[in-house]
């Protein structure tokens, strides 16, 4: 599938936020704010290549409406992208951003990262950070990226403890966050080129070879009890989630049907 887009990236010398490690040809204004309720409410309000970010977020949210805990030493970040409203282009984002992020990761030294379905980015069992993509209005897409870095979200929040994974502990050298936001705006940028000019399926296909262990999940889908357990078996061309439910039975969920993912523990049930 290969998603329409509407706007190119803005011409060569246009408006850029340039520094050490982002290109000349850099296309994003970068609004730095100290604290603010959310970088993505606020980009809601700018037209796209303008990015913000903020030290802390007082009402961060992560998918489905939850809580995205935001204290000072992490990256919150959030780029407004250009996409036509026709299109599923939008619904790629968290995907293709996990994959771009992943692998400028990778080149820095970062070992055993993995994109998880829909939006996660995992060290291991550890949720390293987290992707949400969100339509405001007709051209454009905000998506906001939640990473740990120095931060320990686990406190004051105990249910997070063991659960996060934090860039610091994981980067051969140290990096600072202002050293981090333009190497996370060029993964924005390339997720959004390589939709624009190869579609998802390239990125699907990827994705799929790298998702190894744990394939036993279970589901709790949106707006119910239920849960589904199955094993994971690959990333669709639309983006959502294969699972093979029963010998021979595969089952295809849209990340908007689930709620909750969660890894099991591949020995207890085979
Ligand atoms: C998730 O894993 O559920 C997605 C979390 C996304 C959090 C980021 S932090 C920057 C941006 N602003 C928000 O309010 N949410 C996103």
């Amino acid at each position: 599938m290969r998603p329409k887009c509407l706007s190119p990236e803005p011409e060569l010398g246009s408006i850029g936020a340039s520094d050490g490690l982002a290109s000349l040809r850099d296309p994003w204004v970068v609004h730095a704010l100290d604290e603010v309720d959310s970088t993505s409410t606020f980009a809601s309000k700018l037209p796209a290549w303008n990015a913000v970010r903020s030290n802390t977020q007082t009402a961060g949210r992560g998918r489905t409406g939850r809580q995205w805990v935001s204290d000072r030493g992490g990256l919150w970040i959030s780029a407004v992208l250009p996409c036509e409203l026709r299109e599923p282009f939008w619904q790629f984002l968290p995907l293709a951003v996990g994959w771009s992020l992943a692998s400028a990761l990778s080149d820095l030294g970062v070992r055993h990262l993995r994109v998880r379905w829909p939006n996660d980015l995992m060290v291991g069992r550890k949720k390293l950070g987290g992707i949400l993509a969100e339509r405001f209005h007709t051209h454009t897409a905000v998506v906001g990226i939640g990473m740990n870095v120095f931060n320990t979200p686990e406190h004051g929040h105990s249910e997070l403890t063991g659960a996060t994974a934090r860039l610091v502990e994981l980067l051969p050298r140290k990096l600072s966050l202002d050293e981090l936001v333009p190497i996370v705006l060029a993964a924005f940028r390339r997720a959004h080129g390589t939709l624009r000019d190869h579609g998802f399926m390239t990125i699907a296909s990827d994705l799929n070879e790298r998702w190894t262990e744990p394939r036993l999940v279970e589901l709790t889908l949106a707006g119910q009890e239920r849960t589904v357990t199955g094993r994971f078996a690959g990333i669709s061309q639309t983006g959502a989630l294969r699972l093979l439910t029963q010998p021979s039975v595969i089952r295809t969920f849209a990340a908007t049907q689930v709620a909750l993912l969660r890894e099991l523990d591949q020995t207890s049930h085979d």
